[in-house]
């Protein structure tokens, strides 16, 4: 169990580049299944989600070389529908390989992502659509088979709720799938478009990304090309939040500024000073936080999900009564409890939290259960006085490359422990 130790309080002071994006990166190398033929994929973080996705693309037959951020995938060679069941669970989003092993091989085989840190995660959505291409679909115990008819067909899918993950896997089957696909209340999200460009610059036809209603114009077939990943919106911010709690100033290079502006109003009502120069993003913070009234959590271009637990770390300093509503996951409060060990005053009524701002907050031994509240969690032992230690950093490394380096450079005091601590157990034994 790998752990980080974080000696609080020094002001994050400094200038880092953001990484690619994980939530981009990972359909788009499960649409290179779809691609016969070499493709370059640049921007590519290193962290764990990516190494998970990897070993996928390997097991189905593809050649994958990585060179630093440079993963090239050649998929001529694929020759598996099926994913295992402990590569299904090594990560979550594995899901979004179905479209692509359909679109390229018209079945597939999968185990049901299983139960979640944040939350049920159900497929319902991603498997009522599926279905709409003229795809059987036989679920027994675990597993789930799918078996197009004939050839896939395009559709009209109206989505219920705009999932990030059944968009994507509706794109994937629709585009070498015969006629058109339309997809309305699509997600909107910019690593939707991401995955639409790269697409598109295969020969893909998409068109409508980023505004609810998506056309997928089905094409024979996709050639391979390089493409650079975009910058991950949510790694920016969670550094401009870790920013605000110190006290600090940052400056991040390489980002896309509208992404990030559906969080820019809370940092702004926090009482930071945030300015944007064409890729480039300053956040300086006052010596006291301001309290927010209402973070309500919403599809993009809302307040996204994925900032919600590093947000609430950071109103957990912020000076009078702030309110979040989480309105996607109906289970993403995990940090809570450990938030209350640095001293932390919140209160969590359903999908509701309510924190009190207080001066300080204490360093804690905390465990992180999951990637963005174990972000959290780092960002509370920055600014905590005395020692932090958050155990379980694995799941950090699903997301960010290196915090532990990243942070460093900008002036924090932590250092990452491999060693294994010995369980009282092992002792009785
Ligand atoms: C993606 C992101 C994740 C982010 C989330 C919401 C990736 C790899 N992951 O996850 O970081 O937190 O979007 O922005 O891109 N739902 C159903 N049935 C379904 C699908 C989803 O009920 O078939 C529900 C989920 O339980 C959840 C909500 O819809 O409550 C959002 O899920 P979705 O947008 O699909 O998120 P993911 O694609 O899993």
């Amino acid at each position: 169990m790998k752990r980080f130790i974080i000696n609080g309080g020094n002001r994050i002071y400094g200038e880092t580049k953001i990484q690619g994006s994980k939530n981009s990166v990972l359909p788009i190398l499960a649409a290179t299944v779809l691609i016969r033929g070499e493709t370059v994929i640049e921007n590519c973080p290193d962290i764990s989600d990516v190494d998970a996705t990897v070993k996928i693309l390997k097991y189905l037959g593809c050649t994958v070389k990585r060179e630093g951020h440079t993963i090239t995938v050649d998929s001529t060679n694929a020759d598996k529908y099926d994913i295992p069941d402990e590569l299904m669970r090594e990560m979550r989003s594995s899901v979004v390989f179905l479209g692509a092993i359909i679109g390229r091989m018209g079945k597939a085989s999968l185990s049901t992502p299983g139960g979640c840190e944040i939350g049920l995660r159900p497929i319902d959505l991603h498997l009522d659509a599926i279905q709409k291409f003229g795809v059987n679909i036989r679920e027994e115990f675990a597993k789930i088979d799918f078996e197009t008819v004939n050839k896939l067909e395009g559709t009209r899918i109206a989505l219920s709720f705009p999932s990030v993950g059944a968009t994507e896997n509706i794109i994937l089957t629709a585009c070498t799938a015969k006629g058109t696909t339309v997809i309305t209340n699509a997600a909107r999200e910019p690593e939707i478009s991401d995955l639409a460009d790269f697409l598109n610059s295969c020969g893909a036809r998409i068109s409508g990304t980023g505004e609810g209603t998506v056309t997928v114009e089905g094409v024979e077939q996709l050639h391979g090309v390089k493409y650079k990943v975009i910058p991950d919106r949510i790694v920016a911010a969670t550094y401009m939040a870790a920013a605000a709690m110190t006290h600090g100033r940052i400056h991040i290079t390489g980002v896309i500024p509208a992404h990030i502006a559906p969080v820019i109003p809370v940092f702004e009502e926090a009482g930071c000073d945030i300015s944007i120069k064409g890729s480039e993003l300053s956040l300086s913070a006052p010596p006291m936080l301001k309290g927010i009234k209402t973070v309500r959590t919403m599809p993009y271009p809302g307040f996204p999900t994925d900032m919600q637990a590093q947000i609430m770390a950071m109103t957990t300093l912020c000076h009078g009564t702030s309110v979040i509503i989480e309105t996607i996951f109906e289970s993403r409060y995990k940090h809570v409890s450990e938030l209350l060990r640095f001293g932390a005053k919140i209160r969590v009524d359903g999908r509701m939290a309510v924190i009190e701002g207080i001066k300080n907050l204490t360093g804690a031994s905390v465990i992180a259960s999951d990637l963005r509240g174990g972000a959290a969690l780092v960002l509370a032992g920055l600014a905590a006085d005395g020692t932090t230690t958050v155990n379980e950093t694995g799941y950090i490394n699903r997301g960010y490359e290196d915090m532990c380096g990243v942070l460093t450079s900008l002036g924090c005091d932590i250092k990452l422990d491999e060693r294994e601590i010995k369980n009282d157990s092992d002792d009785k034994n």
